[in-house]
C-alpha cells in the first residue's frame, strides 16, 4: 500500500468525536498556562483550520486552531508532502500536530532573522497562539483588501522581507501572495507559513518563482515590476 493510501485508511478509521477532545485538551493547557484567558471571536474559518482573536491578561492575541477531524485528505496529504513521511507517526492527529509545529518554528525562524510577522508565543498540539495584528475594533485586513497609501514602500518591504526570509532564515514561504499578507498601520506583516520549506527543499526554487509571480501580478496592478530582478534580488542577496 502507497503511504497515501494508508493515511487515507487511516483517516476514515479515527473520523469522530476523539480528536475534537485533542483540540479541547490542547486549549485547556494553554489556559492553565496563562497563554489564553479568554476567546473573543473567530477572525477566520479556513478549510483547514481556524483563527481567533483571544485574550491574554490585558493583550490581545491570535489563535489558530488547525481542524484535525474534517481536515481533507487533500491537505493531509499536503502535509505530508514537504516532510518526509517516516518521521512523523501516520495518524491524523500526529500529523496535524507535526504541522502546527512546523509553523511554530517557522514563525520563530522568522522573527528571530527580522521579518515582520506575527511573534509566536506558544504551540500546544494543534493550536499555535501568536501575535494578534489588529486593532481593538477588528483584525489587519490582507494587502488584497487594505487601503494602501504608498504601494511601492510596501512592496520595497516585501521585496526586502522575501531576501532576508531566503538568506537569514533560509525559507521560502510556498504560499505568499496578497491573500497571506495583513497590513497593519500601513507596514506588511507575513503570515500562514505552515508550508514554508527550507530553501534545501527540491520544490524550493520553484515555489519561489511562484511566490514572486503572485506578488508581482498583484503589485503590477499599482506600480512597474521586472519580475526577472525581483527575484535575482532575493537571491543574490
Ligand atoms: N496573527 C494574526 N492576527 C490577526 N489576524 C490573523 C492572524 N493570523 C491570521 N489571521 C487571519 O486569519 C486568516 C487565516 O489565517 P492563515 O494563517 O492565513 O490561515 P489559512 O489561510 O490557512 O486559513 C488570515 O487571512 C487573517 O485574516
Ligand atoms: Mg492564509
Amino acid at each position: 500500500m502507497t503511504w497515501e493510501a494508508e493515511v487515507e485508511k487511516l483517516l476514515r478509521k479515527t473520523e469522530g468525536e476523539v480528536f475534537e477532545k485533542a483540540t479541547l485538551q490542547s486549549l485547556w493547557k494553554l489556559m492553565n498556562n496563562g497563554y489564553i484567558e479568554m476567546i473573543d471571536f473567530p477572525i477566520s474559518t479556513g478549510k483547514e483550520g481556524n483563527v481567533f482573536r483571544a485574550r491574554c491578561k490585558d493583550e490581545f492575541v491570535a489563535v489558530k486552531i488547525y481542524r484535525i477531524n474534517t481536515a481533507t485528505f487533500r491537505s493531509i496529504s499536503k502535509y505530508l508532502m514537504y516532510e518526509p513521511p517516516q518521521k512523523v507517526k501516520k495518524d491524523r492527529r500526529s500529523i496535524i500536530f507535526a504541522w502546527a509545529l512546523k509553523e511554530f518554528n517557522n514563525l520563530k525562524k522568522l522573527y528571530n532573522a527580522g521579518v515582520r510577522v506575527p511573534k509566536p508565543i506558544a504551540r500546544e498540539g494543534n493550536i499555535i497562539v501568536m501575535e494578534y495584528i489588529g486593532t481593538e475594533e477588528q483584525p489587519a485586513p490582507l494587502l488584497k483588501d487594505a487601503e494602501v497609501n504608498d504601494y511601492k514602500e510596501v512592496f520595497e518591504k516585501i521585496k526586502e522581507y522575501l531576501r532576508i526570509m531566503y538568506h537569514k532564515a533560509n525559507l521560502v514561504h510556498a504560499d505568499f501572495s496578497e491573500y497571506n499578507v495583513l497590513m497593519h498601520e500601513n507596514e506588511p506583516v507575513i503570515i500562514d507559513v505552515g508550508q514554508t520549506v527550507s530553501k534545501e527543499n527540491p520544490m524550493a526554487m520553484e515555489f519561489l518563482q511562484r511566490d514572486v509571480k503572485n506578488i508581482t501580478r498583484f503589485f503590477r496592478k499599482y506600480i512597474e515590476i521586472d519580475e526577472q530582478e525581483f527575484l535575482r534580488y532575493i537571491l543574490e542577496g
